[in-house]
């Protein structure tokens, strides 16, 4: 697109938070409008705890063996909106989703072997389209120079709440105090490791999403990114 101040070849827009803040629907929604490629990171964490548990790693286990870690054949395919994930030729864009993958997901995150493996790979993205960016340390740690920064937010009720409908939606039956809990384990696995603890970069606009609409969001971010980089509605 080439309209960004940094001069850099490509627009990169980062949507930080916790779990069920709302990033991957926007994230979907601003790459749909502006005709970006999607980089859902949290895919990544996934295929890569998939790939271990697949290996016989415990997620629980103190260290990675390095023999796994260079075992690992993750593919990323960006489009517009969308991202393909790959292990080796297989799809696992469907098969990542489990709540055990994301549990497994959220411990292995926390192992520098995995955030270092998959530095470089997230960044790769970002030299091949303009990106809208979503995880836990887009802005803060993976791209520090994003043109634009995000954090949403939400009450943690709410951001369960919606947890529990998009199982309820997908035939899982599910049990919402359990999923309040794991929520809340899972934020604070996420907040105190001390690899990349999620925290919003100071850059980064912080967008409280609970009494909002998608819509109603993308309407506040668009504006917000139309006075950082003119010209992209
Ligand atoms: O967003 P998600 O539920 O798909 O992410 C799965 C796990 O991956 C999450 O619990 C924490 C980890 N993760 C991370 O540490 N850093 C990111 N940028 C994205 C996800």
């Amino acid at each position: 697109m080439g309209n960004n101040f940094h001069n850099r070849p490509f627009v990169v827009i980062t949507i930080d938070g916790p779990a069920g803040a709302g990033k991957t629907t926007i994230a979907k929604k601003l790459a749909l409008r502006l005709g970006f490629c999607m980089l859902d990171s949290g895919a990544l964490y996934r295929a890569v705890a998939l790939a271990l548990i697949r290996g016989g790693v415990d997620p629980n286990n103190h260290s990675i063996p390095n023999a796994a870690i260079c075992a690992l054949n993750i593919g990323v395919e960006p489009g517009i909106g969308s991202m393909k994930v790959t292990l080796g030729t297989e799809d696992v864009s469907a098969a990542i989703r489990s709540e055990d993958v994301g549990v497994a997901a959220s411990k292995f995150s926390a192992k520098s072997q995995v955030r270092e493996f998959l530095l470089g790979i997230q960044r790769s993205v970002a030299e091949k389209c303009d990106l809208v960016a979503e995880g836990r340390d887009m802005g803060a740690v993976i791209f520090p120079l994003a043109d634009v920064k995000f954090f949403l937010t939400a009450d943690d009720k709410t951001r369960a709440k919606r947890r529990y409908e998009e199982l309820f939606h997908k035939g899982v039956n599910s049990n919402f105090s359990e999923v309040l809990d794991e929520m809340r384990a899972r934020d604070h696995r996420d907040e105190t490791r001390n690899l990349a603890p999620l925290a919003a970069a100071p850059d980064a606009m912080i967008v409280d999403t609970t009494n909002f609409t998608p819509d109603e969001i993308l309407e506040i971010m668009l504006e917000r990114i139309d006075s950082r980089v003119g010209g992209l509605k």
